[in-house]
């Protein structure tokens, strides 16, 4: 708990009364209708903390994730000089995404990182190389103002394509390159700033750096598409914070990291070949670049980061105004229309999150994983108009009735007395609802306020889930006239008397397709391997064919049927001195 945020927002509200988007005088506070309002915003938040897909995808973020990358973590820098730089700079989780700032060059000309930036128009800036002029700025820099290191390091800041400087006869000279290593030798401590947050664009990318940490306004001067002062002010802030650096996101993970005298070492330091030396001319650059951070699609892997939910702050957490001015894009969400006295509030209550000791109390992601991972194929295969009527039906039943306890029958061979009526509807949804929250709740006197947010927010979009995924039982029990009480696991449907259930299917796939948008998980935007209703398979003990296991690969529910005499395992069953060949265990292929 965090005793103290209620006496510190009412000390702030002193000097709120003027702010035009709260109620006289009274300051915002973090609150659970927020929470509810944007469920499926923090669900998501959560869910892509660290993963390159979702923050992709939902790109602005708000929210901020005290982390801790353990001891030992490698991460690389790209430079043009063979010097350890003072910082801040920048680091890279992947290999490509340095080596695309560490490309030597005739001074003349300077190769592209990565053989070339993606070709996107207006925020490709932060991956443009740098041009001689900012070569030169960058090293007038390091040595005028100590700590003021230039981009370099991924993320780093463009060329502004200032006047001056134009070539000399240095023109032929080489400038090389280098791929700097480090490995962490203790716990760094990070601010993670969520969504594509190193991204150098005007869509809202920076909102919660540039509008609410930063203030709107700069205390340094310089640099190419503001990242330098953008960096110095972070670092500020870290520093008076008790971070390492910052975390961001571009194509790749980066950290802006503030002293690398503190918490690093450098363990490897290589000069790049110049381009005429190579044998062949690098083209691959950005698809090699994009191959690399592709893989942190679904998590950066190799415990390299740890993030403390617990500690999760997020403007989402706030009744603020993120509606977009853009109207050409009213999804993006913006920082813009929230008064600068209200982004203060948010900081201040951030900084006090953030000073406090981690907590790791509840890792939320591994929550919102779980449930995801549960639903979302599911969701996809009753959506899909290509699933028969029956396998919807068959879907439905079965991801329902877990939590469904079926009235009894009078010829139960039943141990207790009958007890009184429930609604079996009612109970089966709270069950549901409270499932995959248990792990969490457990803990629930240990929660912060934070957790108690991000709870609401999971426990909103659960009950969003249950109770749609039930009203869409009920809607197939109330169309099919023969429905008995009780969850039957198979109930023949006869041939002619189904139009009513095909009209339910019809009406319950829309159903499901509507949550489906109101969630907006970002794995729905990811091609699977297998269509919605197949799914990826190799022979896996009992189930599986000869040829599953030697060539695994996308199956059909109906081709998963298989007789036991084509099964993979049966003709080893029990291995040496096992039944061979048509054992007699009638249940060995039933686990
Ligand atoms: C929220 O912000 C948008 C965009 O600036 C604006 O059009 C809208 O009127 C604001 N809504 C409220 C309730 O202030
Ligand atoms: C940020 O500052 C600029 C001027 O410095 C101003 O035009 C703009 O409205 C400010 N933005 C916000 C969201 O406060
Ligand atoms: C049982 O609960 C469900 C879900 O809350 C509700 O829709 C239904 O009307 C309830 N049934 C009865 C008989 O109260
Ligand atoms: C398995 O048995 C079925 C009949 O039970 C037969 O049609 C099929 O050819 C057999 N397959 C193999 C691989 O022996």
């Amino acid at each position: 708990m965090i005793p103290s945020t209620a006496t510190l927002l009412l000390a702030l509200g002193v000097t709120l009364s003027g702010a035009s988007s709260i109620p006289a005088g009274k300051p915002i506070k973090p609150n659970h209708e927020s929470s509810k309002e944007n469920a499926n915003r923090i669900f998501n938040a959560i869910h892509s903390a660290g993963r390159q897909w979702g923050s992709s995808y939902y790109h602005n973020g708000f929210g901020f994730i005290p982390a801790v990358m353990p001891r030992g973590t490698l991460t690389f820098h790209g430079d043009g000089t063979n010097t350890v730089p003072t910082g801040p700079e920048w680091l890279a989780f992947e290999i490509e995404h340095a080596e695309g700032f560490a490309q030597s060059h005739k001074k003349g000309f300077r190769r592209p990182p990565g053989g070339g930036p993606p070709p996107k128009d207006g925020d490709s800036d932060g991956q443009k190389p740098l041009s001689e002029d900012e070569d030169t700025r960058q090293e007038l820099r390091r040595r005028d103002d100590g700590p003021g290191g230039g981009p370099g390091g991924p993320g780093g800041g463009p060329p502004d394509g200032g006047p001056g400087g134009g070539r000399d006869d240095d023109e032929n000279k080489n400038v090389r390159g280098y791929l700097q290593t480090y490995q962490a030798n203790r716990g760094l401590n990070l601010l993670y700033i969520d969504g594509t947050s190193a991204g150098k664009t005007s869509m809202g990318t920076l909102d919660s750096q540039d509008l609410l940490l930063r203030e709107n306004t700069t205390h340094h001067d310089g640099g190419g598409f503001s990242e330098i002062p953008r960096a110095l002010d972070l670092c500020d802030l870290a520093g008076e914070w008790g971070f390492d650096g910052v975390m961001r996101m571009e194509a790749g993970f980066e950290i802006i990291y503030c002293d690398f005298s503190d918490g690093l070492d450098l363990i490897s330091m290589t000069r790049t070949m110049m381009p005429d030396d190579k044998l062949v001319d690098n083209s691959m650059g950005s698809f090699q670049w994009a191959r690399a951070v592709g893989e942190r699609y679904n998590g950066l892997g190799g415990d390299r980061i740890r993030f403390d939910f617990s500690s999760m702050v997020s403007a989402l957490f706030f009744p603020v105004n993120i509606t977009s001015s853009d109207i050409e894009r009213p999804d993006l969400v913006r920082l813009e229309s929230v008064s600068q006295d209200d982004l203060k509030v948010i900081k201040t209550y951030l900084a006090k999150v953030a000073t406090q000791p981690r907590r790791f109390t509840v890792n939320w992601q591994g929550i919102v994983d779980l449930i995801v991972s549960r639903f979302a194929q599911r969701m996809s295969s009753m959506a899909s108009e290509t699933l028969s009527w029956q396998y919807f039906i068959t879907e439905v039943e079965t991801i329902t009735s877990t939590w469904f306890d079926a009235a009894p029958l009078p010829d139960d061979i039943s141990l207790k007395k009958k007890r009184k009526e429930v609604n079996r509807t009612a109970d089966a949804i709270d069950r549901c609802r409270k499932h995959f929250l248990r792990p969490a709740t457990i803990a629930q006197k240990e929660w912060s306020l934070e957790d108690e947010l991000i709870f609401t927010s999971i426990d909103t979009v659960m009950e969003n889930v249950c109770s749609t995924l039930f009203s869409v039982r009920e809607l197939l029990f109330d169309a099919s006239a023969s429905a008995p009480d009780s969850y039957s696991d198979y109930q023949p449907i006869e041939e002619d008397d189904n139009s009513g259930l095909q009209d339910a299917t019809k009406i319950g796939r829309t159903v499901v397709q509507r949550l489906m948008e109101e969630l907006g998980w970002t794995i729905w935007k990811q091609a699977q391997p297998c269509p919605a209703e197949e799914v990826l398979f190799i022979a896996m003990w009992p189930f599986g064919k000869v040829a599953d296991h030697w060539t695994p690969g996308c199956r059909s529910i109906d081709g998963m049927r298989q007789s036991r005499n084509e099964s993979y395992w049966w003709m080893n069953f029990g291995g040496p001195g096992g039944p061979r060949n048509g054992g007699k265990s009638k249940d060995g292929d039933r686990p």
